[in-house]
């Protein structure tokens, strides 16, 4: 499964590409603007920063506003994805950007049936947003499995880039369900490494190590 950051925050993106673990990053509107910058000196930055995929959204809500955005974000850097909400119109504007070589991701979605329409639209992802659908009672993760079944029996290409992952066991939940693709916060990918057992073993082996005065 691909690990993609869900943040336009470089310092946050650098830290994880350093590692060599970060195969893309997801942006969206919301997380544009808690940066705090001009759009396009932020997406030229996290473009130079990310060697896999990065995902930017469009904001108008017709296709042809989406299609001419699209086009401009495309021209940003070969990594970029045009993101595209899962309404009739994002289903138009990605048929259109499809045929023109750009990438897409079809965010924002709820429900199998979207993301059936999504893939004979011929998508390059689709976002299911499992913790928001958690937030109002449903079982985000049940989509995931559907939507796996689904693309499953009719070999569509789609990817499924599980969105909105609020937590360690989502993460997993979504590699066990067959996600292509986990986006994720940098505290949610912080917490993927951390365990108090192994906290608490290394810190014994050391002392036991400098007890002994031994010297590698
Ligand atoms: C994905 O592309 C979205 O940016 C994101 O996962 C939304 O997550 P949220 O529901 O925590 O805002």
């Amino acid at each position: 499964m691909k690990i993609f950051l869900d943040t336009a925050n470089v310092k946050e993106l650098r830290e994880v590409a350093e590692m060599g673990l970060l195969d893309g990053v997801t942006t969206n509107p919301t997380l544009a603007a808690k940066e705090k910058r001009p759009f396009r000196e932020l997406v030229d930055e996290i473009c130079r920063i990310v060697d896999g995929v990065v995902n930017l959204e469009v904001v108008s809500t017709d296709a042809a506003g989406m299609v001419s955005e699209g086009r401009e974000l495309a021209k940003i850097a070969p990594n970029v994805v045009v993101k595209l909400p899962t309404t009739f119109e994002g289903l138009k504007a990605c048929r259109r950007l499809n045929r023109e070589g750009a990438r897409t991701n079809l965010t924002l979605c709820f429900s199998p049936t979207q993301a059936l329409l999504v893939a004979k639209a011929g998508a390059t992802y689709v976002s299911p947003f499992l913790g928001r659908l958690d937030d109002i009672a449903h079982v985000g993760m049940d989509l995931i499995r559907t939507i796996r079944t689904i693309y499953d029996n009719y070999e569509f290409q789609t990817q499924i880039l599980a969105a909105s992952l609020r937590n360690p066991l989502h993460v997993v939940d979504a590699a066990v369900a067959g996600a292509d693709v986990a986006t994720m916060p940098f505290a949610v990918f912080q917490m993927l490494i951390k365990h108090p057992l192994t906290d608490i073993g290394l810190k014994r082996f050391l002392e036991d190590w400098q007890k002994a005065d031994l010297k590698l």
